[in-house]
Protein backbone atom coordinates (compact mmCIF):
# COMPACT_ATOMS: atom_id res chain seq x y z
CA UNK A 1 0.00 0.00 0.00
CA UNK A 2 2.59 2.47 0.98
CA UNK A 3 4.75 1.79 -2.22
CA UNK A 4 1.83 2.82 -4.47
CA UNK A 5 0.97 5.76 -2.66
CA UNK A 6 4.59 6.26 -3.05
CA UNK A 7 5.10 5.29 -6.66
CA UNK A 8 1.69 7.32 -7.69
CA UNK A 9 3.10 10.61 -5.40
CA UNK A 10 6.20 10.47 -7.30
CA UNK A 11 4.84 11.38 -10.20
CA UNK A 12 3.34 14.11 -9.40
CA UNK A 13 4.93 15.06 -6.59
CA UNK A 14 6.37 18.15 -7.72
CA UNK A 15 3.46 19.65 -9.09
CA UNK A 16 1.85 19.66 -6.15
CA UNK A 17 4.28 21.31 -3.86
CA UNK A 18 3.43 24.76 -4.22
CA UNK A 19 -0.06 23.99 -3.59
CA UNK A 20 0.85 23.71 0.12
CA UNK A 21 0.50 27.40 0.64
CA UNK A 22 -2.09 28.69 -1.76
CA UNK A 23 -2.97 32.42 -1.48
CA UNK A 24 -4.99 34.85 -4.08
CA UNK A 25 -3.48 38.36 -4.88
CA UNK A 26 -0.53 39.86 -6.52
CA UNK A 27 2.20 37.24 -7.63
CA UNK A 28 5.69 38.42 -5.74
CA UNK A 29 8.91 39.27 -7.92
CA UNK A 30 11.03 36.45 -8.09
CA UNK A 31 14.68 37.81 -9.03
CA UNK A 32 16.01 34.02 -9.56
CA UNK A 33 14.98 31.43 -11.33
CA UNK A 34 14.20 28.64 -9.57
CA UNK A 35 16.29 25.67 -9.67
CA UNK A 36 14.39 22.22 -10.26
CA UNK A 37 14.23 20.87 -7.42
CA UNK A 38 14.82 16.66 -6.31
CA UNK A 39 11.69 14.54 -6.65
CA UNK A 40 12.60 13.07 -3.29
CA UNK A 41 11.96 16.10 -1.26
CA UNK A 42 8.85 16.97 -2.84
CA UNK A 43 7.99 13.39 -2.69
CA UNK A 44 7.74 13.40 0.96
CA UNK A 45 6.62 16.60 1.05
CA UNK A 46 3.44 15.90 -0.77
CA UNK A 47 2.82 12.48 1.21
CA UNK A 48 2.50 14.46 4.56
CA UNK A 49 -0.16 17.12 2.09
CA UNK A 50 -1.96 14.37 1.42
CA UNK A 51 -1.95 11.15 4.13
CA UNK A 52 -1.08 12.81 7.00
CA UNK A 53 -3.10 16.00 7.96
CA UNK A 54 -3.96 16.67 11.28
CA UNK A 55 -6.60 14.36 12.77
CA UNK A 56 -8.44 17.43 14.27
CA UNK A 57 -8.23 21.35 13.45
CA UNK A 58 -10.03 23.56 15.88
CA UNK A 59 -11.54 26.87 13.42
CA UNK A 60 -12.43 29.89 15.41
CA UNK A 61 -14.95 32.03 15.37
CA UNK A 62 -16.36 34.67 17.17
CA UNK A 63 -20.10 35.74 18.89
CA UNK A 64 -21.57 38.75 20.76
CA UNK A 65 -24.01 36.35 21.48
CA UNK A 66 -25.22 35.20 25.30
CA UNK A 67 -23.23 31.85 26.24
CA UNK A 68 -25.13 28.75 25.00
CA UNK A 69 -27.65 26.41 27.18
CA UNK A 70 -26.39 23.30 25.82
CA UNK A 71 -23.22 21.57 24.76
CA UNK A 72 -19.59 21.96 25.76
CA UNK A 73 -18.04 25.01 27.37
CA UNK A 74 -15.16 26.72 28.82
CA UNK A 75 -15.14 28.85 31.17
CA UNK A 76 -12.18 31.01 32.32
CA UNK A 77 -11.30 31.08 36.38
CA UNK A 78 -9.83 33.70 37.90
CA UNK A 79 -7.82 33.56 41.12
CA UNK A 80 -9.32 32.64 44.13
CA UNK A 81 -11.98 30.86 41.78
CA UNK A 82 -13.80 34.11 40.73
CA UNK A 83 -15.66 33.96 37.86
CA UNK A 84 -16.55 36.57 35.18
CA UNK A 85 -19.93 38.28 34.13
CA UNK A 86 -20.43 35.30 31.15
CA UNK A 87 -19.16 32.74 33.16
CA UNK A 88 -21.75 33.16 36.15
CA UNK A 89 -24.46 33.01 33.44
CA UNK A 90 -23.33 29.54 32.71
CA UNK A 91 -23.64 28.80 36.21
CA UNK A 92 -27.37 30.48 36.48
CA UNK A 93 -28.00 28.40 33.85
CA UNK A 94 -26.81 25.54 35.77
CA UNK A 95 -28.43 26.58 38.71
CA UNK A 96 -25.14 26.97 40.35
CA UNK A 97 -23.78 23.59 39.83
CA UNK A 98 -20.63 25.69 38.39
CA UNK A 99 -19.98 27.74 41.76
CA UNK A 100 -20.65 24.76 43.90
CA UNK A 101 -17.90 23.11 42.08
CA UNK A 102 -15.66 25.07 42.40
CA UNK A 103 -16.36 25.62 46.12
CA UNK A 104 -16.05 21.65 46.44
CA UNK A 105 -13.18 21.21 44.72
CA UNK A 106 -11.49 24.25 46.41
CA UNK A 107 -10.53 25.06 42.69
CA UNK A 108 -8.16 27.99 42.42
CA UNK A 109 -8.16 29.18 39.08
CA UNK A 110 -4.56 29.36 39.12
CA UNK A 111 -2.98 29.12 35.97
CA UNK A 112 -2.46 25.37 34.46
CA UNK A 113 -5.63 24.00 37.13
CA UNK A 114 -8.81 22.41 34.66
CA UNK A 115 -11.20 20.82 35.95
CA UNK A 116 -13.86 19.53 33.84
CA UNK A 117 -17.66 18.64 34.93
CA UNK A 118 -19.81 16.37 33.06
CA UNK A 119 -23.81 16.47 32.25
CA UNK A 120 -23.84 20.11 34.69
CA UNK A 121 -27.41 21.73 34.09
CA UNK A 122 -27.73 21.32 30.61
CA UNK A 123 -24.14 21.03 29.42
CA UNK A 124 -22.75 18.04 28.23
CA UNK A 125 -19.42 19.23 29.90
CA UNK A 126 -18.13 22.16 31.38
CA UNK A 127 -14.09 22.64 31.15
CA UNK A 128 -12.85 25.12 33.92
CA UNK A 129 -9.56 26.56 33.07
CA UNK A 130 -7.86 28.77 35.67
CA UNK A 131 -6.16 31.84 34.68
CA UNK A 132 -5.25 33.54 37.40
CA UNK A 133 -4.75 37.07 36.73
CA UNK A 134 -3.89 35.91 33.21
CA UNK A 135 -6.58 37.94 31.90
CA UNK A 136 -4.31 41.12 32.66
CA UNK A 137 -1.98 39.66 30.38
CA UNK A 138 -1.41 39.14 26.62
CA UNK A 139 0.43 36.15 27.68
CA UNK A 140 -2.18 35.10 30.10
CA UNK A 141 -4.88 35.00 27.69
CA UNK A 142 -2.76 33.20 24.57
CA UNK A 143 -2.29 30.47 27.38
CA UNK A 144 -5.62 30.19 28.25
CA UNK A 145 -6.38 29.52 24.11
CA UNK A 146 -3.94 27.25 23.94
CA UNK A 147 -5.78 25.44 27.30
CA UNK A 148 -8.74 25.54 26.01
CA UNK A 149 -7.28 24.02 22.49
CA UNK A 150 -5.63 20.60 24.49
CA UNK A 151 -9.39 20.16 26.24
CA UNK A 152 -10.64 20.68 22.70
CA UNK A 153 -8.49 18.19 21.09
CA UNK A 154 -8.81 15.79 24.35
CA UNK A 155 -12.70 15.67 25.29
CA UNK A 156 -14.99 14.23 23.12
CA UNK A 157 -17.35 17.02 22.08
CA UNK A 158 -17.83 18.05 18.54
CA UNK A 159 -17.96 22.29 19.08
CA UNK A 160 -17.21 23.86 22.03
CA UNK A 161 -18.28 27.05 23.44
CA UNK A 162 -15.61 29.11 24.72
CA UNK A 163 -16.09 32.15 26.96
CA UNK A 164 -13.29 34.67 26.57
CA UNK A 165 -11.90 36.66 29.84
CA UNK A 166 -12.63 39.86 30.49
CA UNK A 167 -9.93 41.56 29.56
CA UNK A 168 -10.34 45.44 29.99
CA UNK A 169 -6.54 46.29 29.77
CA UNK A 170 -5.65 44.43 26.83
CA UNK A 171 -7.09 45.00 23.07
CA UNK A 172 -7.60 42.13 21.21
CA UNK A 173 -8.12 39.91 23.93
CA UNK A 174 -10.55 37.62 21.68
CA UNK A 175 -8.24 37.26 18.78
CA UNK A 176 -5.30 36.27 21.50
CA UNK A 177 -7.18 33.48 23.03
CA UNK A 178 -7.30 32.42 19.19
CA UNK A 179 -3.65 32.70 18.42
CA UNK A 180 -3.21 30.80 21.54
CA UNK A 181 -5.86 28.23 20.69
CA UNK A 182 -4.17 28.29 16.88
CA UNK A 183 -0.25 27.71 18.67
CA UNK A 184 -0.83 24.96 21.12
CA UNK A 185 -3.02 23.01 18.95
CA UNK A 186 0.05 23.02 16.28
CA UNK A 187 1.09 19.52 15.28
CA UNK A 188 3.58 18.71 12.12
CA UNK A 189 2.27 16.29 9.74
CA UNK A 190 3.14 12.37 10.33
CA UNK A 191 5.04 11.87 7.05
CA UNK A 192 4.19 8.38 5.55
CA UNK A 193 1.56 7.61 7.93
CA UNK A 194 -1.83 5.62 6.58
CA UNK A 195 -4.22 8.92 6.21
CA UNK A 196 -6.99 9.73 8.62
CA UNK A 197 -10.17 11.81 8.21
CA UNK A 198 -9.88 15.50 8.94
CA UNK A 199 -12.42 16.37 11.35
CA UNK A 200 -12.80 20.14 11.88
CA UNK A 201 -13.91 20.96 16.41
CA UNK A 202 -14.94 24.58 15.99
CA UNK A 203 -14.41 26.86 18.69
CA UNK A 204 -16.69 29.75 18.96
CA UNK A 205 -15.55 32.01 21.18
CA UNK A 206 -17.88 34.57 23.14
CA UNK A 207 -16.22 38.65 23.10
CA UNK A 208 -17.99 41.66 24.02
CA UNK A 209 -17.64 42.68 20.29
CA UNK A 210 -17.59 39.81 17.26
CA UNK A 211 -17.27 42.32 14.74
CA UNK A 212 -14.31 43.73 16.12
CA UNK A 213 -12.76 40.77 17.51
CA UNK A 214 -13.10 38.76 13.99
CA UNK A 215 -10.94 41.90 12.34
CA UNK A 216 -8.25 41.69 14.52
CA UNK A 217 -8.45 37.98 14.53
CA UNK A 218 -7.56 37.90 10.75
CA UNK A 219 -6.23 41.30 10.21
CA UNK A 220 -3.50 41.29 12.86
CA UNK A 221 -2.71 37.47 15.03
CA UNK A 222 -3.75 34.71 12.38
CA UNK A 223 -0.90 36.28 10.68
CA UNK A 224 1.01 36.01 13.32
CA UNK A 225 0.17 32.41 14.11
CA UNK A 226 0.91 31.62 10.30
CA UNK A 227 4.26 32.94 10.32
CA UNK A 228 5.03 31.16 13.40
CA UNK A 229 3.29 27.78 11.79
CA UNK A 230 6.14 28.42 9.03
CA UNK A 231 8.81 28.29 11.24
CA UNK A 232 7.77 25.15 12.84
CA UNK A 233 6.88 23.22 9.90
CA UNK A 234 10.15 24.15 8.74
CA UNK A 235 12.32 23.65 11.57
CA UNK A 236 10.14 19.91 12.05
CA UNK A 237 10.94 19.15 8.74
CA UNK A 238 13.60 16.28 8.69
CA UNK A 239 17.17 17.20 6.28
CA UNK A 240 16.70 14.27 3.94
CA UNK A 241 13.98 16.84 3.05
CA UNK A 242 15.11 19.64 3.76
CA UNK A 243 18.37 20.80 1.89
CA UNK A 244 19.33 24.27 1.47
CA UNK A 245 17.49 24.51 -2.09
CA UNK A 246 14.25 23.01 -0.43
CA UNK A 247 14.04 25.54 1.90
CA UNK A 248 14.40 28.16 -0.75
CA UNK A 249 11.88 26.42 -2.75
CA UNK A 250 9.12 26.12 0.09
CA UNK A 251 9.66 30.05 0.95
CA UNK A 252 8.96 30.68 -2.29
CA UNK A 253 5.29 28.55 -2.04
CA UNK A 254 5.06 30.31 1.52
CA UNK A 255 5.06 33.55 0.22
CA UNK A 256 3.10 32.94 -3.13
CA UNK A 257 0.83 35.63 -3.95
CA UNK A 258 1.82 37.68 -0.74
CA UNK A 259 1.98 41.27 -1.55
CA UNK A 260 5.00 43.30 -1.51
CA UNK A 261 7.00 40.90 -1.03
CA UNK A 262 10.93 40.05 -3.16
CA UNK A 263 12.71 37.17 -3.19
CA UNK A 264 16.48 36.67 -3.78
CA UNK A 265 18.25 33.85 -3.67
CA UNK A 266 22.15 33.18 -4.06
CA UNK A 267 23.42 29.96 -5.20
CA UNK A 268 27.11 28.94 -4.33
CA UNK A 269 28.30 30.05 -7.24
CA UNK A 270 27.15 33.67 -7.31
CA UNK A 271 28.15 33.05 -3.02
CA UNK A 272 31.98 32.02 -4.37
CA UNK A 273 31.61 34.90 -6.58
CA UNK A 274 30.86 37.18 -4.14
CA UNK A 275 33.48 36.19 -1.75
CA UNK A 276 31.38 34.12 0.87
CA UNK A 277 34.07 32.12 1.69
CA UNK A 278 32.36 31.48 4.90
CA UNK A 279 29.24 30.65 3.85
CA UNK A 280 30.52 28.36 1.02
CA UNK A 281 32.97 26.60 3.14
CA UNK A 282 30.63 25.71 5.54
CA UNK A 283 28.06 24.09 2.32
CA UNK A 284 31.51 22.55 0.52
CA UNK A 285 30.90 19.38 2.62
CA UNK A 286 27.73 18.44 1.60
CA UNK A 287 26.56 17.49 -1.78
CA UNK A 288 23.76 19.64 -1.25
CA UNK A 289 25.28 23.40 -1.87
CA UNK A 290 24.74 26.71 -0.06
CA UNK A 291 22.59 29.21 -0.55
CA UNK A 292 21.66 33.07 1.23
CA UNK A 293 18.28 33.75 0.69
CA UNK A 294 15.97 37.03 1.18
CA UNK A 295 12.92 37.97 1.73
CA UNK A 296 12.20 41.81 1.50
CA UNK A 297 8.83 43.07 2.81
CA UNK A 298 8.25 46.88 1.83
CA UNK A 299 5.60 48.59 3.47
CA UNK A 300 6.86 51.57 4.95
CA UNK A 301 8.29 54.37 3.29
CA UNK A 302 10.03 53.99 0.20
CA UNK A 303 13.30 55.20 1.18
CA UNK A 304 12.89 54.09 5.29
CA UNK A 305 15.52 51.77 5.85
CA UNK A 306 14.69 48.22 7.23
CA UNK A 307 14.62 46.18 9.53
CA UNK A 308 16.85 43.01 9.18
CA UNK A 309 16.76 39.54 10.86
CA UNK A 310 19.71 37.73 9.74
CA UNK A 311 18.98 33.55 10.80
CA UNK A 312 21.34 30.80 10.66
CA UNK A 313 20.08 28.34 8.47
CA UNK A 314 21.92 25.09 9.00
CA UNK A 315 19.80 22.75 7.67
CA UNK A 316 21.65 19.80 9.45
CA UNK A 317 24.73 20.04 11.47
CA UNK A 318 26.93 17.02 11.73
CA UNK A 319 29.69 19.41 13.14
CA UNK A 320 31.56 18.62 9.90
CA UNK A 321 35.15 16.91 10.21
CA UNK A 322 34.82 17.92 13.47
CA UNK A 323 31.98 15.37 14.02
CA UNK A 324 29.50 15.55 16.85
CA UNK A 325 28.76 12.80 18.89
CA UNK A 326 25.84 10.14 18.03
CA UNK A 327 23.83 10.72 20.78
CA UNK A 328 20.79 13.44 20.05
CA UNK A 329 22.47 14.43 16.92
CA UNK A 330 19.07 13.95 15.11
CA UNK A 331 17.70 17.21 16.69
CA UNK A 332 20.82 19.37 14.81
CA UNK A 333 17.93 19.42 11.71
CA UNK A 334 16.64 22.38 14.34
CA UNK A 335 20.33 23.95 13.76
CA UNK A 336 17.84 26.40 11.01
CA UNK A 337 15.31 27.51 13.69
CA UNK A 338 16.86 31.11 13.51
CA UNK A 339 16.41 31.20 10.08
CA UNK A 340 12.41 30.11 10.62
CA UNK A 341 11.47 33.15 12.92
CA UNK A 342 13.06 35.28 10.39
CA UNK A 343 11.19 33.81 7.70
CA UNK A 344 7.82 33.56 10.12
CA UNK A 345 8.61 36.94 10.95
CA UNK A 346 8.79 38.59 7.38
CA UNK A 347 5.33 36.28 6.50
CA UNK A 348 3.25 37.62 9.15
CA UNK A 349 4.52 41.26 8.60
CA UNK A 350 3.59 40.75 5.03
CA UNK A 351 0.33 39.23 5.55
CA UNK A 352 -0.27 41.73 8.20
CA UNK A 353 0.69 44.52 5.85
CA UNK A 354 2.56 46.16 8.70
CA UNK A 355 4.10 49.58 7.71
CA UNK A 356 7.37 49.03 8.10
CA UNK A 357 9.87 47.87 5.72
CA UNK A 358 11.42 44.04 6.86
CA UNK A 359 14.39 42.11 5.56
CA UNK A 360 14.25 38.56 6.88
CA UNK A 361 17.75 36.78 5.28
CA UNK A 362 18.71 33.47 6.16
CA UNK A 363 22.10 31.15 5.76
CA UNK A 364 21.37 28.00 4.38
CA UNK A 365 23.79 25.15 4.27
CA UNK A 366 24.38 21.45 5.39
CA UNK A 367 27.42 21.01 7.63
CA UNK A 368 28.23 17.15 6.77
CA UNK A 369 32.12 15.80 6.55
CA UNK A 370 33.02 14.84 3.01
CA UNK A 371 35.82 14.61 0.64
CA UNK A 372 35.31 18.56 -0.20
CA UNK A 373 34.69 19.45 3.11
CA UNK A 374 36.56 22.03 4.93
CA UNK A 375 39.11 21.18 7.58
CA UNK A 376 40.27 21.88 10.86
CA UNK A 377 43.20 24.56 10.03
CA UNK A 378 42.07 26.03 6.47
CA UNK A 379 41.79 29.70 6.48
CA UNK A 380 38.72 31.25 4.51
CA UNK A 381 38.52 34.27 3.22
CA UNK A 382 34.90 36.03 3.91
CA UNK A 383 32.72 38.68 1.93
CA UNK A 384 33.90 41.97 3.77
CA UNK A 385 37.93 40.37 3.00
CA UNK A 386 38.28 39.54 6.79
CA UNK A 387 39.76 35.92 6.72
CA UNK A 388 38.84 33.00 9.46
CA UNK A 389 40.75 30.36 10.68
CA UNK A 390 38.58 27.17 11.41
CA UNK A 391 39.97 25.80 14.09
CA UNK A 392 36.73 23.46 14.53
CA UNK A 393 34.41 22.97 11.37
CA UNK A 394 31.50 22.44 13.90
CA UNK A 395 31.73 26.08 14.74
CA UNK A 396 30.03 26.83 11.05
CA UNK A 397 26.85 29.19 12.56
CA UNK A 398 28.68 32.02 13.11
CA UNK A 399 30.96 31.55 9.65
CA UNK A 400 27.68 31.37 7.50
CA UNK A 401 26.10 34.41 9.58
CA UNK A 402 29.44 36.71 9.27
CA UNK A 403 29.24 36.25 5.36
CA UNK A 404 24.78 36.61 5.46
CA UNK A 405 25.43 39.83 7.97
CA UNK A 406 28.09 41.67 5.35
CA UNK A 407 25.73 40.95 2.44
CA UNK A 408 22.79 42.44 4.79
CA UNK A 409 24.69 45.30 5.76
CA UNK A 410 26.10 46.02 2.08
CA UNK A 411 22.45 45.29 0.52
CA UNK A 412 20.09 46.70 2.73
CA UNK A 413 21.61 49.50 5.19
CA UNK A 414 19.32 48.21 7.83
CA UNK A 415 18.23 50.33 10.60
CA UNK A 416 18.57 47.56 12.76
CA UNK A 417 20.19 44.10 12.12
CA UNK A 418 19.00 41.52 14.43
CA UNK A 419 21.07 37.54 14.33
CA UNK A 420 18.98 34.94 15.28
CA UNK A 421 20.79 31.90 15.95
CA UNK A 422 21.16 28.23 17.32
CA UNK A 423 25.10 28.82 17.74
CA UNK A 424 26.36 27.44 21.07
CA UNK A 425 25.70 24.61 23.66
CA UNK A 426 27.13 26.93 25.68
CA UNK A 427 24.15 29.89 25.89
CA UNK A 428 21.56 26.96 26.42
CA UNK A 429 24.10 24.93 29.27
CA UNK A 430 23.29 28.80 30.91
CA UNK A 431 20.19 29.70 30.13
CA UNK A 432 18.28 26.28 29.45
CA UNK A 433 14.94 27.14 27.92
CA UNK A 434 13.45 30.21 30.01
CA UNK A 435 15.88 32.64 28.04
CA UNK A 436 17.58 33.14 24.51
CA UNK A 437 21.02 34.91 25.58
CA UNK A 438 20.87 38.48 23.58
CA UNK A 439 24.37 40.08 23.05
CA UNK A 440 24.46 43.62 21.00
CA UNK A 441 26.51 46.74 20.55
CA UNK A 442 23.57 49.24 21.48
CA UNK A 443 22.13 49.82 24.72
CA UNK A 444 18.91 51.30 23.28
CA UNK A 445 18.68 48.37 20.59
CA UNK A 446 19.29 45.39 23.25
CA UNK A 447 16.43 47.28 25.10
CA UNK A 448 13.91 47.20 22.15
CA UNK A 449 14.88 43.74 22.19
CA UNK A 450 14.40 42.58 25.56
CA UNK A 451 11.14 44.52 25.98
CA UNK A 452 9.68 43.07 23.03
CA UNK A 453 10.65 39.67 23.96
CA UNK A 454 9.16 39.83 27.70
CA UNK A 455 5.57 41.62 26.18
CA UNK A 456 5.36 38.34 24.27
CA UNK A 457 6.80 35.58 26.54
CA UNK A 458 10.33 35.06 24.42
CA UNK A 459 12.84 35.75 27.25
CA UNK A 460 15.90 37.01 26.69
CA UNK A 461 18.83 37.43 29.43
CA UNK A 462 21.80 39.43 28.33
CA UNK A 463 25.38 37.74 28.03
CA UNK A 464 28.48 40.13 28.00
CA UNK A 465 31.66 40.17 25.40
CA UNK A 466 34.55 40.97 27.40
CA UNK A 467 36.75 43.18 25.52
CA UNK A 468 39.35 39.95 26.51
CA UNK A 469 37.11 37.98 24.71
CA UNK A 470 37.77 39.55 21.39
CA UNK A 471 40.94 39.63 21.84
CA UNK A 472 41.01 35.69 22.53
CA UNK A 473 39.35 35.19 18.46
CA UNK A 474 42.77 37.36 16.94
CA UNK A 475 44.20 33.98 14.86
CA UNK A 476 48.22 34.02 14.14
CA UNK A 477 47.22 33.33 10.21
CA UNK A 478 43.94 35.25 9.67
CA UNK A 479 41.93 37.64 11.01
CA UNK A 480 40.01 35.75 13.62
CA UNK A 481 40.04 32.33 14.56
CA UNK A 482 37.03 30.54 15.33
CA UNK A 483 37.24 28.87 18.66
CA UNK A 484 39.29 30.10 20.95
CA UNK A 485 41.02 27.14 22.93
CA UNK A 486 39.50 25.51 26.48
CA UNK A 487 35.83 27.11 24.57
CA UNK A 488 35.14 29.61 27.42
CA UNK A 489 33.09 31.20 27.40
CA UNK A 490 31.70 29.55 24.74
CA UNK A 491 28.19 31.95 23.88
CA UNK A 492 30.53 35.08 23.94
CA UNK A 493 32.86 33.45 21.77
CA UNK A 494 30.26 32.96 19.27
CA UNK A 495 28.91 36.44 19.46
CA UNK A 496 32.19 38.32 19.71
CA UNK A 497 33.25 36.60 15.98
CA UNK A 498 29.82 37.36 14.47
CA UNK A 499 30.77 40.93 15.81
CA UNK A 500 33.70 41.08 13.74
CA UNK A 501 31.46 41.15 10.92
CA UNK A 502 29.07 44.18 12.55
CA UNK A 503 29.95 47.56 11.04
CA UNK A 504 30.59 49.47 14.24
CA UNK A 505 27.44 52.26 12.73
CA UNK A 506 24.49 49.19 12.34
CA UNK A 507 23.01 48.72 15.91
CA UNK A 508 23.13 45.32 16.23
CA UNK A 509 21.42 42.37 18.43
CA UNK A 510 22.12 38.65 18.46
CA UNK A 511 20.16 36.40 20.15
CA UNK A 512 21.60 32.88 20.61
CA UNK A 513 18.75 30.40 20.53
CA UNK A 514 19.93 26.87 21.09
CA UNK A 515 18.33 26.44 24.34
CA UNK A 516 15.00 27.90 23.52
CA UNK A 517 14.17 26.69 20.02
CA UNK A 518 13.25 23.18 20.74
CA UNK A 519 10.91 22.37 23.48
CA UNK A 520 11.19 19.12 25.01
CA UNK A 521 8.06 19.51 27.09
CA UNK A 522 4.36 21.00 26.59
CA UNK A 523 3.41 24.48 27.37
CA UNK A 524 0.27 25.82 26.77
CA UNK A 525 1.13 27.51 23.40
CA UNK A 526 4.16 25.39 22.81
CA UNK A 527 3.95 21.43 21.67
CA UNK A 528 6.83 19.45 22.44
CA UNK A 529 9.61 19.97 19.53
CA UNK A 530 9.88 22.91 16.99
CA UNK A 531 8.95 26.05 19.09
CA UNK A 532 9.36 28.90 16.43
CA UNK A 533 10.93 31.16 19.39
CA UNK A 534 11.47 34.82 17.71
CA UNK A 535 9.07 34.99 15.07
CA UNK A 536 6.16 36.78 18.18
CA UNK A 537 9.57 38.48 19.75
CA UNK A 538 9.93 39.73 16.07
CA UNK A 539 6.54 40.45 14.98
CA UNK A 540 6.03 43.15 18.31
CA UNK A 541 9.33 44.78 17.42
CA UNK A 542 7.68 45.50 14.16
CA UNK A 543 4.44 46.81 15.36
CA UNK A 544 6.89 48.90 17.88
CA UNK A 545 8.48 50.56 15.03
CA UNK A 546 4.99 51.12 12.88
CA UNK A 547 4.20 54.05 15.26
CA UNK A 548 7.79 54.73 15.00
N1 LIG B 1 24.40 23.99 16.36
C1 LIG B 1 25.41 23.96 17.34
C2 LIG B 1 24.94 24.56 18.65
C3 LIG B 1 24.23 23.62 19.58
C4 LIG B 1 24.93 22.66 20.26
C5 LIG B 1 22.90 23.75 19.79
C6 LIG B 1 24.28 21.83 21.13
C7 LIG B 1 22.24 22.91 20.67
C8 LIG B 1 22.94 21.95 21.33
C9 LIG B 1 26.64 24.74 16.88
O1 LIG B 1 26.87 24.75 15.53
C10 LIG B 1 27.80 24.10 17.53
O2 LIG B 1 28.11 23.01 17.18
N2 LIG B 1 28.42 24.83 18.44
C11 LIG B 1 29.53 24.33 19.15
C12 LIG B 1 30.61 25.39 19.08
C13 LIG B 1 31.95 24.92 19.53
C14 LIG B 1 32.55 23.96 18.51
C15 LIG B 1 32.84 26.12 19.71
C16 LIG B 1 29.11 24.08 20.58
O3 LIG B 1 28.37 24.88 21.12
O4 LIG B 1 29.53 23.07 21.13
ZN1 LIG C 1 25.27 24.49 14.36
MN1 LIG D 1 28.03 23.12 14.90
Amino acid sequence: MRALILSFLQSRAVKRLPALHKNAATPMKIQEQAVPQTWHAALVLTLGSLVATPVLALPVSFVTAAPPSTGAIALPVGKNGQIGEAASQVDRIANGAISRAITTAAFKGNPGDTLTLYAVGPYSRVTLIGIGEGANTRIGLEDFGGRVARAALEGQAATWAVIVPDAPAIADAGALVALGARLGSYEFPQLGKTARPHTDRPLRLHVANAAAASTAWTQRWQPVGDGVKLARDLISTPSNIKSPQWYTDYIRSAFEGVPNVSITVIDEKEAARLGMGGLVGVGQGSTRPARLLAIHYRGGAKDAAPISFVGKGITFDTGGISIKPGDGMWRMRYDMAGSAASMGAVLAAAKRGAKVNVVGVAALAENMPDGNAIRPGDVLTSMSGKTMEILNTDAEGRMVLADANWWTQETFKPSLLINIATLTGSARAALGDDYAALFHNHEAAAKRVEEAGAAVGENTWRLPIHPSTRADIKSDVADVKNVVEGGAPGASIGAAFIEEWVKPETPWVHLDIAGVAWANSRKPTIPPGAVGFGVKLFDEIISQSEGR
